[in-house]
């Protein structure tokens, strides 16, 4: 089987940035498991399903088409690439990923993306439940204040306006949703190695998950 790095870590904690670095440092292929959830948040806004039926959400997930493509994503045929990365879409994904259907009807497709020579995959069940043999297991993670701030600048080097208090806030409100789900809840998974990276630059973060990879 080929080599999985499980990436994972609260909201805003750069896990996303770090794993696809590394993965084009390491030419394996990168799996970005959020954006699924947030695929799954459009496709079932469009369709006017509610957030909370977690039965229909999880049949409707087997039913979409998605394609990664480069950095694009497509959704049934619609290049979504921006349209997923609104918080409104994510505040939507981290509600529906409380649902087990969901999570269940997702397995089979993250675990495709095991291809060689390699993958890096992002997100917050990787190294505890789609990839629980991967060969180096990372648990990313930041102060909340120094993820908001992060966020804060992201937002506003888009051009977005932002209050560095309310992204505070619904990043400690996706925290407590994350970590208290009953199903695959955000935690340290058994082995993996916490990387604090509050105080280091991505290139810092990058190069010490490649450190202990190669090690
Ligand atoms: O921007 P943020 O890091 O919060 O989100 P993301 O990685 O794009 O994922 C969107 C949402 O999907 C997260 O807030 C999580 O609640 C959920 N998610 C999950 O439950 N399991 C994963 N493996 C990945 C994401």
């Amino acid at each position: 089987n080929f080599p999985v790095i499980a990436i994972d870590g609260p909201t805003a904690s750069g896990k996303g940035t770090v794993a696809s670095l590394l993965a084009e440092k390491l030419g394996f292929h990168y799996l970005d498991s959020g954006a699924l959830y947030r695929l799954v948040a459009l496709a079932s806004e469009k369709q006017g399903i509610d957030v909370k039926n977690g039965p229909e959400l999880g049949l409707l997930v087997p039913k979409l088409l998605i394609l990664f493509k480069n950095s694009q994503i497509f959704l049934n045929g619609e290049d979504v690439t921006d349209a997923i990365r609104t918080e409104n879409i994510g505040l939507r994904a981290s509600t529906l990923a409380v649902h087990p259907e969901v999570r269940t009807a997702l397995v089979g497709l993250q675990r495709s993306f095991r291809q060689p020579p390699g993958l890096v995959a992002d997100g917050r069940d990787m190294a505890s439940v789609i990839f629980p043999d991967a060969v180096l297991k990372v648990f990313l993670t930041a102060t909340a204040i120094a993820r908001a701030e992060r966020r804060y600048k992201q937002l506003i080097a888009k051009g977005i306006s932002a209050k560095l208090f309310d992204l505070l806030q619904d990043l400690q409100e996706r925290d407590a949703r994350d970590s208290s789900r009953g199903t695959a809840p955000l935690l340290v998974a058994d082995g993996a190695k916490v990387l604090e990276t509050s105080d280091l630059s991505i290139d810092q973060a990058v190069k010490t998950v490649l450190d202990w990879y190669q090690s």
